[in-house]
């Protein structure tokens, strides 16, 4: 009679390959399929990024909110409406840069991401940095700061210079939140000056790029 059952470890292995060894088909669908953590069980979507797969500057924030888990895009809600217009007015359309989030999956009722699922979700975080190998990181907010250079250091003490992200010492910016300017559109002026930074920031890669050459 012939077995059924399978020797230890068959399906097993190509299920589990190292999400920093995944493309961007299977690290999407691995994040679809993902149940690492219990926001599985209250997602309606996960929210995967959007944009440019080929993008210098890479968006990231901190998790999808009500919008976002509906629609399974990141910043599409009333926070990202101005997010989009704050990139516009940086010379950007939303299709230019990679948008992503800490989180792929909402924390109900838009709590704070918890240390464990920051840790659940980072591998797919840093497998798309990896794919996407980006000139500038903006981190947008107090969660994307505090766990991309693991400080808790207010964003107002955060923004203003060029951090560096990986292995790869990526330019990493901290700029404001939009939903917090939408709180307090004051602050829009200081975020206006976090992305001139990032341009010239920006421009400095460029030019060495250029000077290498
Ligand atoms: N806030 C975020 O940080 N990310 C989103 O995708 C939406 C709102």
């Amino acid at each position: 009679m012939v077995s059924s059952v399978a020797p230890p470890g068959a399906g097993v292995a190509l299920e589990e390959n190292p999400v920093a060894t995944l493309d961007w088909a299977a690290l999407q669908q691995r994040v679809e399929n993902c149940t690492r953590c219990p926001l599985h069980e209250t997602r309606t979507r996960t929210v995967f990024g959007t944009g440019n797969r080929n993008a210098d500057w890479l968006i990231i924030g901190e998790a999808p909110g009500r919008d976002e888990d509906r629609e399974g895009e990141p910043f599409v809600g009333r926070a990202g409406k101005l997010l989009t217009e704050i990139l516009f007015a940086a010379g950007y359309q939303r299709e230019d840069v990679y948008i992503a989030n800490i989180l792929k999956c909402r924390p109900p009722n838009n709590r704070d991401p918890s240390p464990e699922e920051v840790a659940c979700c980072h591998a797919y975080l840093e497998r798309q940095i990896e794919l996407i190998q980006p000139a500038l990181i903006l981190a947008v907010g107090r969660i994307a700061a505090h766990n991309l250079l693991h400080s808790d250091l207010q964003v107002g003490r955060l923004r203003g210079r060029v951090h560096r992200y990986g292995q790869r010492q990526i330019p990493l910016i901290v700029t404001y939140h939009p939903a917090y300017l939408l709180r307090s559109p004051l602050e829009k002026r200081k975020v206006w000056d976090d992305l001139q930074l990032a341009q010239e920031t920006y421009r400095k890669y460029l030019a060495g790029i250029t000077d290498n050459n």
